[in-house]
């Protein structure tokens, strides 16, 4: 869903393979135009989904826009593959390489937009020098491997730090918050920063998807009304569940 402020990008992790082309018209029928497709090698990770023959597949099924999100080791092996099969975003992670500013411009130089990711774990301090050549930086709110975990609360500062910092720089790139999404987090996740909320299990597992990925979006609004009326943070502080 686009509305003016936030976009819903439902992860295709958890939608049914088997119905893929009817999963992804369900959510393009209310208003998705990106789509979250998580590329897992086993090795960065500990689960494997598929590759750039998969992505090409979607490409063709779907009218949206594919941010494809390289959970992978040794992106740089890849890149051209996963841009040629169609990605619109294509983000790898930066405790997956040494130096990650080459690779982001090689990335642009294939004609795709280039994104970051950062693990919970990870601070803001590595990607120093790299945020310059970003269009898309990922801040996983679970640690990368699985969908339908928690959404991990301790991160939301860092995801406002890292809005705050873009607003003093004059940046603009796009956060992305991913990991954990659903109706209840997509409101804090909002109000932190993100500009782009992906959600897997909170929409193809939803009873409707469609009205999840309605309210999902309503709640980031909330959140962005919030931040901007200089509310508090609106869920429970870091440490606590939510
Ligand atoms: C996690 C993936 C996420 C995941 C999100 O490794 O990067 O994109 O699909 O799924 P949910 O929304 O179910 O946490
Ligand atoms: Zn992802």
């Amino acid at each position: 869903m686009d509305t003016a402020r936030i976009r819903v990008a439902p992860s295709l992790l958890s939608a049914d393979f088997a119905d893929l082309a009817a999963q992804i018209e369900q959510v393009e029928d209310a208003g998705v135009n990106l789509l979250h497709v998580d590329v897992m090698d086993g090795h960065f990770v500990p689960n494997i989904t598929f590759g750039p023959m998969m992505v090409d597949v979607i490409r063709r099924l779907a009218r949206s826009e594919l941010d494809v999100h390289l959970m992978i080791s040794e992106p740089a092996r890849y890149l051209e593959n996963f841009v040629r099969a169609g990605s619109d975003y294509i983000t790898f992670h930066v405790e997956a390489v040494g130096e990650a500013g080459p690779l982001l411009r090689a990335a642009r130089a294939l004609g795709a937009r280039p994104g970051i990711a950062l693990n919970p774990a990870t601070g803001l301090k590595d990607l120093d020098g790299v945020l310059e050549a970003s269009d898309l930086v990922v801040m996983m709110t679970v640690n990368p491997g699985f969908g339908g975990q928690r959404f991990l609360t301790e991160v939301v500062p860092k995801i406002r730090a890292l809005y705050e910092l873009r607003a003093e720089m004059g940046w603009e790139f796009e956060i992305e918050v991913d990991g954990g999404v659903n109706v209840e987090t997509a409101e804090v996740a909002a109000w932190a920063g993100g500009d782009i909320l992906v959600a897997g299990a909170a929409v193809f597992k939803a009873e409707d998807p469609r009205q999840a990925v309605r309210d999902i979006a309503a709640a980031g609004l909330k959140g962005v009304a919030k931040r901007e009326d200089n509310a508090a943070f609106p869920l429970a502080p870091p440490g606590q569940s939510c």
